[in-house]
């Protein structure tokens, strides 16, 4: 196993996540964008004119990024940008998170004190970051990659699904575009969330899905043994009811139903987070919004991120389910989706 004890360089730490803001602020102001576009290697000029940015600004954020080594300078004093286009995007929009988690830094400075609360609600403009950080590509993708093999366990094709906790309801979406005989609910407590899913469902459908504004643990009386499946994405680690929603659940789907929940393939324990990407990249998510959302309900124990793949599962067996493999997968392998069924 590895260790711990040889910690990374705090200076360049601090000097990457500089670099990082550079970063997202030319991706933001479309910078990024004007880079791929214009024909490289490039002068600051041309960059400047692609971009309708003021030359000295652009030459100062070449600067930054020529020191961190992200933008490459030739003997001609020419930069290049080089990267694919679909990391620059990637990693471009990602990036632009840090600014948004920053806003957060007053509220968490105040959640964290043992005089202040428990957590906060998510900041509107993080759900929308979220609901702009998948491509159509993207989402088509986590549909036949995650969702297609859960949905291979009934036969058939026409179903009743639940999609819990659905936010802006861009997967409901793709959900919907591919299983267009069966019919999907689809809800959210968050209602600027559940406005924004209706006016695109207004505007481009698809016309089998049904969004509505509800709350995880209460929902309705007459949806009692009601679903084929259950699709739980990005929702249980951020849940302060994590309890009152799995009774839900077991409630409102049908006995051979099966439900799948989705979070960041991060481990429970300490121990196997060193040097791990997946919770280098997920656990600062936490720290600022999953964490405080989570602990609203001053009751509960907050999960979040940290909370991680072990617990989550024994969480839900808890609840008389049982884990079932889908794939070549091993249950007992940290992975993004618990899938599981009544006992
Ligand atoms: C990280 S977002 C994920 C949204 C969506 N499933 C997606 O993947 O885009 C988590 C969502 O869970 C919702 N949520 C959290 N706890 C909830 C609860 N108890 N009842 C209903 N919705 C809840 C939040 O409002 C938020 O929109």
């Amino acid at each position: 196993m590895a260790s711990s004890t040889t910690p990374r360089a705090l200076d360049q730490l601090v000097r990457d996540g500089l670099s990082s803001l550079v970063f997202a602020f030319g991706y933001q102001t479309g910078i990024v964008d004007a880079f791929i576009n214009v024909r490289q290697p490039c002068t600051a000029e041309e960059l400047s004119q692609k971009a309708g940015k003021k030359l000295r600004y652009i030459q100062e954020w070449l600067g930054c990024l020529v020191a961190a080594g992200i933008v490459t300078i030739n003997e001609e004093g020419k930069y290049s940008l080089p990267f694919e286009t679909n990391q620059l995007k990637l990693w471009g929009h990602i990036s632009t998170v840090i600014p948004i988690l920053s806003q957060i830094f007053p509220q968490l400075q105040n959640a964290v004190s043992h005089e202040g609360p428990e957590g906060f609600w998510y900041s509107e403009p993080f759900l929308s970051w979220i609901n702009t950080s998948h491509s159509q590509e993207d989402l088509d993708q986590w549909s036949k990659q995650f969702l297609a093999p859960v949905l291979k366990l009934k036969p058939g094709c026409k179903f009743t699904i639940l999609d819990f906790g659905c936010g802006y309801g861009r997967h409901t979406r793709a959900m919907a575009k591919q299983y267009p005989d069966s019919k999907i609910y689809a809800f959210d407590m968050d209602q600027v969330s559940i406005s924004y899913a209706n006016k695109v469902l207004s505007k481009d459908g698809p016309k089998n899905i049904e969004y509505l504004c509800k709350r995880g643990g209460q929902l309705p009386d007459d949806w009692s043994e009601k679903f084929d499946f259950i699709i739980i994405n990005d929702v249980l680690h951020d849940s302060f009811e994590v309890d009152a929603i799995l009774e839900e659940i077991k409630r409102v789907i049908k006995p051979d139903g099966f439900a799948v929940a989705f979070d960041p393939a991060v481990s429970s324990y300490h121990r196997n987070l060193i040097n791990d990407k997946e919770a280098q990249l997920h656990l600062p998510f936490s720290l600022f919004t999953c964490l405080p959302t989570s602990s609203i309900n001053s009751s509960k124990e907050g999960l979040g991120i940290g909370w991680g793949y072990e617990r989550r599962k024994q969480k839900i067996e808890d609840h008389g389910f049982r884990v079932v493999q889908v794939g070549d997968k091993d249950i007992d392998t940290i992975q993004e989706g618990i899938v599981f069924q009544k006992l």
